[in-house]
């Protein structure tokens, strides 16, 4: 397990804490009974009472110690361990500090006070070694977490989305709209996910695969990752991002900025939700519009599910080349059906023939990313957009990956594959002076 400190992880300001900093194990309470009562008593004084300001916070949190272990027979270290308890709790991020720290952790999903899972390894698992006192400090912790972002979680406003400092993203509901009880996910963002080179390295996709990508981008085609839920859209929308030019004007569109850009030049819009009164939402939509009017070079859209999709589409149409953008959908050939329905339940007065005439000249290429059995991600598929064929979107597949069937510890096994023709594209690329790439399909 490689931890790194929550001071590096979330900017939290620094605390002369460190001769304790390591020591979270609950091992070295002999009587594990004991830990837990002093940590009901900690917490229960915590959810009741206000939170000091800084400067006065070493003092409060010794006041706090001495006052909860009165009576108590305790050693250093375990002393220790009861001060960093108290100090994560008022750090706010309370019992899952641990989880957030641990880099092998990507997502955390707290269901219920005793019931947290995590994902390692691709792999969602229970983990035992944290839990909640009650409901109450569930809340207590999201409310930590969201308040210095500007957010707030209460009956008003039972559900909320934020995005941490380090980039991971947050998402709470709570009662009446979680029926079992506050309800928290953090998917972690994930700092060695951050370049191709990292992609690569986990057999994500393929040399000639990342090539083909990269030289995709610089000669502006348009892009369309497809993929179910968590399978890694986000983060290759990212990664292909880095290979945009560092003299183009871009713009980013999302519901939860979380596209984390290395050029200067890049414009982050994000959405709202409605206040109060049902007001004031706008949209990926009204976004991508206004956007039109700002001359981009290049639109990266975080994620496109609704009306918005029409307006892409008719962008990429009409000279706005080079955008790319993600979708959920489980086939590239999924991802040209969902595309369609998006547009046909919002413009409805177009006929089909026509929507799909538009799709099919948008969009140049499909990457299929998915998370296989194992966990593990793959690019499954890059296909381009070659035509109309009796009326339906045809699409050729480029590159892919085939699975072949699962070792004995349920390991994937399986292939990745080139067809050997040069895709319709290629000439696009060519004609923008992009050569290096020629000997793929030789
Ligand atoms: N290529 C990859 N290899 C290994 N892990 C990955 C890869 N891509 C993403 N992940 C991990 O998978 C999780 C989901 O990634 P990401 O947010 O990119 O998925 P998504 O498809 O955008 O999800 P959502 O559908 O929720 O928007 C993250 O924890 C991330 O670190
Ligand atoms: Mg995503």
């Amino acid at each position: 397990m490689v931890k790194k400190s929550l001071t590096e992880a979330f900017e939290v300001k620094p605390r002369n804490f460190s001769s304790i900093e390591n020591v979270k194990d609950y091992e070295i309470f002999s009587d594990k009974n004991l830990l837990e009562e002093l940590r009901i008593k900690i917490v229960q004084n915590l959810i009741e009472e206000n939170i000091p300001d800084d400067k006065l916070l070493d003092d409060y949190i010794n006041n706090e110690i001495d006052k909860t272990l009165v009576g108590y027979d305790l050693t250093s270290l375990e002393r220790g361990h009861v001060f960093s308890l108290i100090q994560n709790e008022i750090t706010g991020f309370g019992p899952i500090t641990p989880l957030l720290e641990d880099e092998s952790i990507t997502e955390i999903m707290v269901n219920s006070p005793e019931e947290i899972y995590v994902e390692i390894d691709g792999k969602i698992v229970r983990d035992e070694t944290v839990s909640f006192i009650n409901d109450k400090h569930i809340v207590r912790t999201i409310q930590r977490i969201v308040q210095p972002l500007g957010r707030t979680i209460d009956a008003a406003n039972p559900m909320v989305d934020a995005r941490l400092r380090d980039g991971s993203r947050l998402n709470a509901i709570i009662p009446p709209l979680s029926l079992k009880g506050p309800v928290l996910t953090i998917r972690k963002f994930n700092k060695n996910l951050e370049s191709i080179d990292d992609l690569l390295r986990n057999g994500t996709l393929t040399v000639n695969m990342a090539r083909f990508l990269e030289a995709s981008v610089e000669a502006k085609l348009n892009i369309l990752i497809s993929g179910g839920t968590g399978s890694g859209k986000t983060t290759l929308l990212n990664v292909l991002s880095s290979f945009l030019g560092y003299d183009e004007r871009i713009i980013t569109i999302e519901d939860a900025a979380e596209l984390k850009l290395n050029q200067k030049h890049v414009i982050s819009l994000e959405t709202r939700v409605t206040n109060y009164e049902g007001e004031g939402e706008v949209t990926i939509r009204d976004l991508v519009r206004n956007s039109l009017r700002m001359r981009p070079d290049r639109i990266i859209v975080g994620e496109v599910r609704g009306k918005e999709a029409f307006d892409m589409m008719q962008a990429m149409n009409t000279g706005h080349e080079g955008s790319i953008t993600t979708l959920h959908a489980n086939t590239p050939v999924d991802a040209m059906n969902r595309l369609e329905t998006m547009i046909l339940m919002n413009e409805m007065e177009i006929p089909v023939s026509a929507v799909r005439g538009y799709i099919e000249n948008a969009i140049d290429i499909v990457i299929q990313i998915d998370r296989l059995s194992d966990g593990k991600r793959k690019i499954t598929s890059i296909s381009e957009v070659v035509g109309i064929k009796n009326g339906d979107i045809e699409i050729k597949e480029i590159f892919s990956f085939k699975q072949k069937g699962l070792m004995d510890d349920g390991s994937v096994i399986g292939e990745f594959g080139l067809y050997k023709r040069k895709p319709n594209v290629y000439d696009k690329i060519i004609k923008k002076g992009f050569t290096n790439i020629s000997d793929i399909f030789e």
